[in-house]
């Protein structure tokens, strides 16, 4: 679908978003594991999270929604059903890997599959450290999905040091760890997100800088109430166009104030960003607030190094900041943006030459400068949710608008994105 958009001359009003898709994912795959109900209070609608749903449907867990409140029932330790069919975590990448680790302790086989983009992310991953802990993953060569998890005996406990800084492949490893008896811990000499640590409450130390975090059958979780904050990776898009339109002033409430996710707020303030930020309470150990975010005028910084894996989602977002900034916007020590949604590298930069900048695409990062000549107004969206909407952004704030092709992959992670943009766009 070809989705058209007009330039915003000025953004206001309040928007509050719904659930942070990677808590959601969490608070369902750990609901679904304690024995009984939980509630869980503003849940992601995204298609992604939808995903686990359907997975977790399928592994008997039941669950329903009214007023706003997911309730859902815990089958309790090892308690799955085995599933009538292969589990489809279609888009999503997060159901796919945190749900392997859960399944490779299940007393059955199971086979978890997803659509042509998931199906060529890598999987090798998290099949290397969860075969070290005993779990049975048959994979291609390639280590692709489908995955073949068969029941697995004598799981042991490990210590991983991560080679990635992948917050997907350090849950999958706790989940299993989860149902061991002796200590599992997982090294990160790079932080990466860390919500799974928090909702099971686990013990995380930092020595010698690495960040050890630990798990055993001790943290396995009881039933209990979630409150999700707002996605903060979504809310980044409409910074990103309240920062660069003029005279425009927004407030987004009860968005995740996770320092593990708040790096690009941090970003955006060096840069010259009008964002303040007020924290109002937190929930399961996840802090949210209000953020108010200003018209700014911006100068682009370099990003790299260890700020990457904790601005991952919103590098999209963040280049649309850097077109418009002053100097060069510059991202290196990033390609594990070739292995997202889509390979994000190429896409943004297939976009960008698009509108006539001068663009320098590496294998870990591009950078970008000069000044736009809207040679075409039709933009990709190589089928990736935040191509899409950073795109869409970039073509709000053009002098004729623009088109964005493939728009409906929205969904993937905020279906209402539409409806928000219009609702504080005049
Ligand atoms: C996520 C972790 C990140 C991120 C993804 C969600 C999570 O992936 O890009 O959108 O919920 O753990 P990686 O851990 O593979 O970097």
């Amino acid at each position: 679908m070809i989705q058209s958009f007009n330039k915003i001359n000025k953004v206001s009003g309040t928007l509050s978003l719904s659930g942070d898709k990677s808590i959601s994912h969490r608070s369902l795959l750990i609901s679904s594991l304690a024995n009984g109900k939980s509630i869980i209070k503003n849940l992601s609608d995204s298609d992604d999270v939808r995903s686990t749903i359907k997975c977790l449907n399928e592994l008997g867990i039941e669950s329903s929604f009214k007023d706003n409140i997911y309730s859902i029932s815990g089958r309790g330790f090892k308690g799955y059903r085995k599933p009538a069919r292969q589990l489809d975590a279609e888009n999503s990448g997060t159901t796919a890997r945190l749900l392997t680790g859960i399944l490779s302790v299940q007393k059955f086989e199971s086979t978890i599959n997803g659509d042509s983009s998931l199906s060529s992310r890598p999987m090798k991953r998290i099949i290397e450290p969860l075969t070290q802990m005993g779990s049975k993953i048959k994979s291609d060569v390639e280590g692709r999905l489908p995955l073949q998890i068969l029941p697995a005996e004598n799981m042991r406990a490990i210590n991983y040091n991560m080679p990635i800084a992948s917050a997907q492949v350090k849950s999958s490893i706790l989940f299993t760890g989860l149902h061991l008896d002796e200590q599992t811990s997982v090294i990160e000499s790079i932080q990466t997100r860390n919500h799974t640590e928090n909702l099971l409450n686990l013990r995380v130390v930092v020595e010698d800088e690495k960040i050890i975090s630990s798990v055993s059958k001790h943290n396995y979780p009881d039933a209990k109430e979630y409150f999700i904050p707002g996605d903060i990776s979504s809310a980044m898009f409409f910074v990103v166009l309240t920062l660069l339109t003029k005279n425009s002033e927004l407030l987004l409430k009860n968005v995740s104030l996770n320092p593990t996710r708040t790096e690009c707020l941090k970003l955006l303030k060096k840069m010259g960003g009008n964002i303040q930020i007020d924290e109002k309470g937190i929930s399961n150990n996840e802090v949210y607030g209000d953020l108010i975010v200003k018209s700014s005028d911006l100068s682009n910084i370099k990003i790299e190094n260890e700020i990457i894996p904790l601005i991952i989602d919103e590098i999209p977002a963040l280049t649309i900041t850097g077109i418009f900034a002053r100097g060069v916007f510059e991202l290196r020590g990033a390609s594990e943006l070739r292995v997202k949604e889509s390979d994000r590298i190429k896409a943004i930069c297939a976009n960008l030459l698009k509108i006539g900048l001068d663009v320098e695409e590496y294998e870990d990062g591009f950078s970008v400068s000069g000044k736009i000549k809207q040679i075409s107004k039709q933009f990709e969206s190589f089928g990736d949710h935040r191509i899409a909407m950073a795109f869409s952004i970039l073509t709000s704030l053009l002098k004729d608008g623009g088109k964005v092709e493939g728009f409906e992959s929205v969904s993937v992670s905020n279906p209402d994105f539409l409806k928000q943009l219009k609702s504080i766009s005049s």
